[in-house]
């Protein structure tokens, strides 16, 4: 069972994410958003709070059952353009891939925006991400574009899944 509670990017909490960006240095490298070499709490930190903190946006943190923090989601609300809410980023605690976590944290995600009314949730995911696109796909997710990112001009699949 996971909760997702909105990120307070304080204490041990703040202590959990850093750690679980660091254990995912393929994500890193691949994105190029932070070089996995020379990462820290220090670089990590205002990235975190820029993403949680921008106009429209939210970041939820998943939980188990004894509060220990498995990943994290950052989310925009409403897309000006589609209107629909879209996943920035699924970033789960690399020390424990594969165990369901990220498939947890995104039906959460989607219980919420199905209870709001919305119907249909997109992201996009790099090209060069290559381990992303099947777990996206496993979840129900169809690719409906292919296009650069706003952000950096990196090839970006555009995934979509029907609430
Ligand atoms: C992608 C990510 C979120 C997956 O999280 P996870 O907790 O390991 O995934 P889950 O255990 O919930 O996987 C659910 C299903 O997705 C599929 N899947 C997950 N990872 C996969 C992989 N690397 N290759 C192929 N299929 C995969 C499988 O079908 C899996 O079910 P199974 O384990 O019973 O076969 C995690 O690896 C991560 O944080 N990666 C770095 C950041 C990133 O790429 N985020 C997504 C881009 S926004």
């Amino acid at each position: 069972m996971i909760t997702l509670t909105r990120a307070t990017l304080t204490g041990d909490e703040l202590d959990s994410l850093v750690e679980i960006c660091l254990s995912q240095p393929e994500y890193w490298r691949s994105s190029g958003d932070q070089d996995p070499a020379s990462m820290s709490r220090a670089t990590l930190e205002p990235t975190l709070r820029e993403d949680a903190e921008a106009d429209g946006c939210e970041t939820l943190v998943g939980r188990d059952g004894t509060g220990r923090v498995l990943g994290f989601v950052q989310m925009l609300l409403r897309h000006p353009t589609d209107g629909h809410p879209w996943i920035g980023l699924l970033l789960v605690d690399g020390r424990q891939g594969r165990q369901g976590y990220g498939k947890a944290i995104v039906t959460g995600v989607e219980d919420r925006f199905r209870a709001e009314g919305a119907t249909a949730i997109r992201l996009g995911v790099l090209v060069a991400n290559a381990e992303a696109t099947p777990f996206w796909e496993a979840l129900g997710y169809r690719q409906i574009d292919l296009r650069p990112d706003r952000a950096k001009g990196r090839p970006t699949r555009v995934m979509e899944k029907l609430l």
